[in-house]
């Protein structure tokens, strides 16, 4: 605590005094030295005099001269000075000026005879002394004096010192908040959202141009694709990146409560509002405020939302006033917005004003290339948070990985490498082996050229649409109906029958 001195402002424009200033300090500690005082006068018996009255309690140097002075000022720890007005040499207040340069944190008091006390109290007023004594004095009062005079010179130390303190506390929250505003910025930054498809590329080039614009956005992606990932990276790469990004599931709340989360209410606006409160549209003025699941609104919840978008206008629950905000909207659906907006479903006019800008992220089946890259930064990170040191994948468990179907997109996927990353023990390569079963298991699904199902279709007709998938997938692959069969894991005979039941010609080429 007490090196901390160091940096006390009036000192640390001479280093010379740091030492000595953090020796003044150690002396004040209980049951350390006590305080030392320089007594300036040419006439011994008033240096004698002070002496008798402040040696019990203090160390007293005492000097004839100003010169004299400043010699022990240099030599000696001195919290207190007092100086006769009347010096032979340099007079009192000369030498005060210069003990100034010396010691700067030393108390000053000024002896005076009665006729010079207007030009004194002047010194006082100007901070230059703290107090004068006039002679003669009574021993006890000056006892006192100087006792409130060592009080503050030690308030004054503590104070310094708390500034100190307090400034270097101040540096480090300012670095602490730059640090974690860089964390945060850094986490959501663009570069944090991999892929190089071209897919990705178009995604890419439009969250570049709308980044540093107040347009709203409507993201759009199946579950996973990383519609969150990218309305952050838009909000902390734009110009309101200093302020807030507040993010509300409209899925997750019923729809009052909802409204109160997004709007505010105001006391008593239903059962259990004690008190008024902002909602996140005012939370959030002059940032952005990201609606995801925006599909899943309810009709009067869509009226509202067109109200802020098209006014910025908003009204808390239970008001009667409207209030302006400056927020800029970031909405997401996994929902198909066009089609619930042409069935009624949604409203139309709000789901042209939240897709000004539509990001479409492409599931991640439909960029595989994508895949390998991935799969290796997830790797990277969660060897690094678990402690392992998996290098990389086998060719046939980075094949499953790209063949899988990946319905959960990214975040499947991303979860898939960290389990496997936990179960690896000491591997050193991700092996087929090591990845779920339904991972493993899935190629055939899992390829791409599966159509979708037509709509209306029975189930046994699926099963049959499936079987014929697979069996010319199978042949195709295998090129003979015994290997087929094999790969398919049914006697060759079942595949015959199956094959004329589902209306499959001979295949070509017998092997
Ligand atoms: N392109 C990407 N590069 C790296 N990580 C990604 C990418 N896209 C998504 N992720 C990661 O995948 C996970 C899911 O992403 P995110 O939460 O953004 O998806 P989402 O579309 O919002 O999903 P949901 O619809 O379920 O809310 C997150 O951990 C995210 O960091
Ligand atoms: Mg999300």
């Amino acid at each position: 605590m007490f090196a901390t001195v160091a940096a006390v402002p009036d000192s640390a424009d001479d280093p010379g005094r740091l030492s000595r200033d953090a020796t003044i300090e150690a002396t004040q500690r209980p049951g350390a030295q006590p305080h030392a005082i320089l007594v300036v006068d040419d006439e011994p018996a008033i240096c004698e005099s002070l002496e008798l009255t402040l040696g019990d309690d203090y160390r007293v140097f005492t000097a004839a001269t100003g010169e004299e002075g400043l010699a022990i000022l240099e030599r000696e720890p001195i919290a207190l000075i007092i100086s006769d007005q009347e010096l032979p040499t340099m007079k009192g207040v000369e030498f005060l000026e210069r003990a100034i340069e010396i010691a700067p944190r030393a108390i000053r008091m000024m002896l005076t005879g009665y006729a010079d006390i207007a030009t004194l109290a002047r010194a006082v007023n100007e901070g230059r002394i703290y107090r004068y004594i006039a002679k003669p004095w009574e021993p006890h009062e000056v006892r006192l004096n100087v006792k409130r005079a060592l009080e503050s010179y030690e308030l004054a130390g503590e104070n310094a010192q708390l500034a100190s303190a307090l400034a270097q506390a101040n540096d480090r929250l300012r670095a602490e908040n730059l640090y974690l505003r860089r964390e945060v910025e850094g986490r959501y930054a663009f570069d944090k959202i991999i892929g190089t498809s071209p897919a990705m590329d178009r995604v890419f080039e439009v969250m570049e141009k709308v980044a540093d614009t107040d347009a709203t956005v409507l993201i759009t992606g199946e579950t996973g694709t990383g519609k969150d990932l990218v309305a952050r990276a838009i909000h902390y790469s734009g110009a309101r990146k200093d302020r807030r990004f507040v993010a509300q599931n409209c899925a997750a709340l019923p729809d009052t409560l909802l409204e109160s989360e997004l709007f505010g209410h105001m006391r008593g606006a239903f059962t259990g509002a004690h008190q008024d409160k902002k909602g996140l549209f005012e939370l959030a003025h002059r940032g952005t405020v990201f609606l995801d699941e925006v599909g899943e609104t309810h009709p009067g919840m869509q009226v509202r939302l067109l109200r802020v978008l098209q006014d910025g206008e908003i009204r808390p629950l239970g008001s009667s006033d409207t209030r302006t905000v400056d927020v800029r909207i970031i909405a997401a659906t996994h929902r198909d917005l066009r089609r619930d907006a042409e069935e009624k479903r949604f409203r139309e006019d709000l789901y042209y004003r939240l897709r000004v800008v539509e990001i479409a992220l492409p599931p991640l089946r439909e960029r595989r290339e994508d895949i390998p890259l991935l799969a290796h930064n997830f790797l990277d990170a969660a060897s690094r948070k678990m402690g392992r040191t998996l290098r990389g994948f086998t060719n046939a468990a980075m094949d499953r990985l790209v063949a899988h179907e990946w319905a959960g997109n990214i975040r499947e996927l991303e979860n898939e490498i960290e389990r496997t990353v936990a179960l690896a023990g000491d591997a050193d390569v991700v092996g087929e082996e090591m990845l779920s079963e339904h991972v493993r298991g899935a190629v055939a699904v899992a390829d791409p050229r599966v159509e979708p199902l037509p709509a209306g279709m029975t189930l046994a007709g699926a099963v049959d649409a499936l079987k014929r998938q697979m069996i010319l997938e199978a042949i195709d692959e295998t090129g003979s109906k015994t290997r087929a069969a094999e790969r398919l894991g049914i006697p060759r005979q079942s595949l015959q029958k199956m094959m004329k039941r589902l209306g499959m010609g001979p295949e070509p080429h017998e092997g």
